[in-house]
């Protein structure tokens, strides 16, 4: 091994319009006190406009970094997109990301691995640089779920967002950056959380839309009950085998699914709230973008060795969770 891949920039974008959850009270029969009470989201921002997809999001994301840490677009060597809600089945989002941001002739991909996409992706992204193949790397997770949200299910509609996180990734020899981690599936949770129709097994007919089926579908207490318990394990694990104790953690990065998942894994943890990042309350769960876009709003409160735990629980079931130093 080389060096370690640091996070050396963040940025975020969320659309502007806003979806309250007193807006949602007029579309389905729900309430601001239970969505408040069981989710923690008081809003969510949703992409508008014709032909919009996860890649403007993405994009606007991307553009910021690269301004934002004085990248040229012929510097970035590889870019990699999580996202559950591609632009097209094909070709990538991150093929489209590196065109509307003048990224060209360089390797480009996607990665899905729903609400544990972003992990995913920063773990490859990071072993391109560990190796020593590439200098600079772009990871960014953006989700359009207000495209296949059914505004009609008062159980899913209240829960999600869309917006875009991306960081910029480059070698360090200081003892910072990417210091561990781990990625976890289990196939058998496939049913519990799905949208159902739009690939090859299912393609698009009338029926498949007559039973909403490229809508995603989510048995809610059967994800919690699997989100609390990986979540917070995996996040243990990636503790006790770095030698973490609670006290030395000084912030964790959860997926922002549901408030109640987060606190229970902190508790597991040994960290107060005052320690855990959360924006779930103004963006929802945004799917592959909810870490990047904890670290771009609490950016000003980290400081350099910080011992960041980023953990994350989705469809799949997918989970995992990053050790990192950070760097800047
Ligand atoms: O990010 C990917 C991973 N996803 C997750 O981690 C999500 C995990 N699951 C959850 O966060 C929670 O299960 C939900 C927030 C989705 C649901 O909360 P819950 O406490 O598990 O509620 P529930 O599904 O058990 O529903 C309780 C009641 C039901 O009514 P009855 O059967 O008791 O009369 C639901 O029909 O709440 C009802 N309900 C609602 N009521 C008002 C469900 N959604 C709503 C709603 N407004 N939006």
């Amino acid at each position: 091994m080389n060096s370690r891949a640091a996070i050396t920039g963040v940025y975020g974008y969320v659309p502007d319009y806003i979806l309250t959850n007193a807006e949602l009270e007029k579309m389905v029969d729900t309430s601001d006190e239970w969505i408040t009470s069981r989710t923690g989201i008081k809003e969510r921002h949703i992409l508008k406009g014709e032909g919009l997809g996860t890649s403007h999001m993405a994009a606007k994301a991307v553009g910021g970094l690269l301004a934002k840490t004085g990248t040229a677009p012929e510097e970035v060597e590889l870019l990699i997109c999580a996202t559950t809600t591609p632009d097209y089945v094909f070709p990538s989002t991150a093929n489209l990301i590196c065109d509307m941001t003048g990224i060209r002739a360089v390797g480009s991909f996607d990665i899905q691995a729903a609400c544990s996409g972003f992990l995913y992706a920063l773990t490859i992204g990071s072993q391109f640089i560990e190796t020593g193949k590439y200098k600079k790397v772009i990871v960014v997770g953006a989700d359009k779920m207000s495209a296949i949200v059914d505004y009609t299910d008062r159980t899913t509609c209240v829960l999600f967002g869309d917006g875009a996180g991306a960081v910029l990734l480059e070698p360090t020899t200081e003892d910072n950056g990417i210091m561990d981690s781990i990625i976890r599936s289990d196939g058998a949770g496939q049913n519990h959380l799905v949208q159902k129709a739009g690939g090859s097994r299912y393609p698009p007919t009338h029926e498949t839309i007559d039973k909403r089926w490229h809508y995603v579908y989510q048995d809610g207490p059967s994800v919690f009950k699997f989100a609390v318990k990986n979540m917070a394990d995996v996040s243990a694990e990636i503790m006790e085998r770095n030698h973490l104790k609670g006290s030395d953690v000084a912030w964790l990065v959860p997926h922002q699914a549901n408030k109640r998942i987060i606190e229970a894994t902190a508790n597991r943890m040994g960290l107060g709230m005052d320690r855990v990042m959360l924006n779930i309350h103004k963006y929802g769960n945004t799917t592959a973008a909810t870490i990047p876009l904890c670290l771009f709003d609490y950016e000003s409160q980290l400081k350099k060795g910080d011992n960041l735990v980023l953990a994350a629980f989705g469809g799949g079931f997918t989970w995992g969770a990053i050790y990192v130093k950070w760097a800047l």
